[in-house]
């Protein structure tokens, strides 16, 4: 803050504190101290009850005093004057410092614990798994959900179908630096609108949610050459792409001729963020546990 308004918000807070110091005393002495008829404000209710010119009583004006004793009080300790630090030298980034600093001293040995152990057997703690899961509940739920079911376009994490592989170093590679799924629009390739359709179709026959006919069998040939790169010639994908595998039963992006024509046809291009700064190396292997854990526990 300047100078400038630092003096001006420090002169305005304290000429407001005088006011109200000021304000209550003189609200205190006013009205008669006495009580007679002429007292009377001359308001009647009922045919005889009236109302009575009366100061307001001792007790409170007195908690008025007190809060401003307080507030007067809290910011000598507190910064609240300008830019006056207060006593204690408290400030919000300090408290956030101090904070993480004790959170680290308390959950720093325990995380180092579990990051030192084997994979297998961190998948197999209930200890660090439970602690996984308080990290999946504050950093991936918004996005995965908080069963880890997931919806269109975010993996389900449950079902042990792996974009990009289950290795403790595969997930511990897509929390920390991210994956970018590209599936780029094929329409241009496919050619015509009854091309697309066969594609679809074919697509659809590979998990045998449809019968390919002799028509969808016509796209048989452009898949080997073209989607095969990625998704291989059977279709069962390629994790080293994330390319998913269109034989299983599981879909990314669903698996109605509508959704997959839109793949196709408008392409795809899942972002999954990287954490590994925000949640450093030894949240990052626990998690992968958890992760790991949610669809190859016994
Ligand atoms: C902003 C949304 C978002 C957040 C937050 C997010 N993810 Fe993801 N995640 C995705 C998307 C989208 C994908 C799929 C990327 C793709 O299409 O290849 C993904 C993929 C993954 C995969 C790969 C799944 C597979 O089948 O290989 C794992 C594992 C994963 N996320 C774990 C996590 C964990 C753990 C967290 C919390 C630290 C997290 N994600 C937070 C969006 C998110
Ligand atoms: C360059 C590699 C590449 C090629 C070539 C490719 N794909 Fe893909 N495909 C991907 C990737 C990667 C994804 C996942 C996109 C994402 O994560 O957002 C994907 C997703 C899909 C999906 C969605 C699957 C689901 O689970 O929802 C379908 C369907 C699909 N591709 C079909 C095709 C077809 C048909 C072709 C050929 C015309 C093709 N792909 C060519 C890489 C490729």
């Amino acid at each position: 803050m300047p100078a400038f308004w630092a003096w001006f918000v420090a002169a305005g807070t304290i000429a407001f504190v005088i006011w109200c110091v000021w304000l209550i005393s003189w609200a205190g002495k006013q009205g008669p101290q006495n009580k007679e008829d002429e007292d009377l404000v001359g308001h009647v209710w009922d045919g005889d009850l009236e109302e009575w010119n009366n100061p307001a009583p001792k007790w409170w004006l007195y908690l008025y005093f007190i809060t401003i004793a307080w507030a007067v009080g809290y910011m000598i300790v507190y910064p609240g004057i300008g830019a006056f630090k207060g006593v204690l030298g408290w400030s919000q980034e300090g408290q956030y410092e101090e904070e993480m600093q004790a959170a680290e001293a308390r959950y720093g040995p325990i995380y180092e614990r579990f990051a030192a152990m084997e994979f297998a057997e961190r998948v197999a703690d209930p200890e660090a798994l439970e602690l996984g899961r308080s990290l999946f509940a504050n950093y991936c739920t918004t996005c995965h959900g908080s069963d880890a079911r997931g919806g269109p376009g975010y993996p389900n994490l449950t079902d042990n179908d792996w974009l990009w592989g289950n290795s403790e170093d595969n997930i511990v590679a897509t929390i920390t630096h991210g994956r970018n799924g590209i599936m780029t629009s094929w329409a241009a390739v496919l050619g015509s609108d009854e091309g697309i359709d066969n594609m679809v179709r074919y697509v659809r026959s590979l998990s045998g949610l449809e019968e390919a006919d002799e028509a969808a069998l016509t796209a048989q040939p452009t898949f080997t050459t073209v989607c095969a790169a990625c998704h291989t010639p059977a279709g069962t994908g390629n994790t080293a792409l994330g390319a998913p595998d269109l034989t299983d039963a599981t879909s990314l992006y669903g698996s109605s001729p509508e959704s997959i024509r839109t793949t196709i046809v408008e392409g795809r291009n899942g972002v999954m963020p990287p954490h590994g700064e925000l949640l450093g190396e030894k949240r990052t292997k626990i998690l992968a546990a958890y992760v790991y854990s949610l669809s190859n526990s016994e």
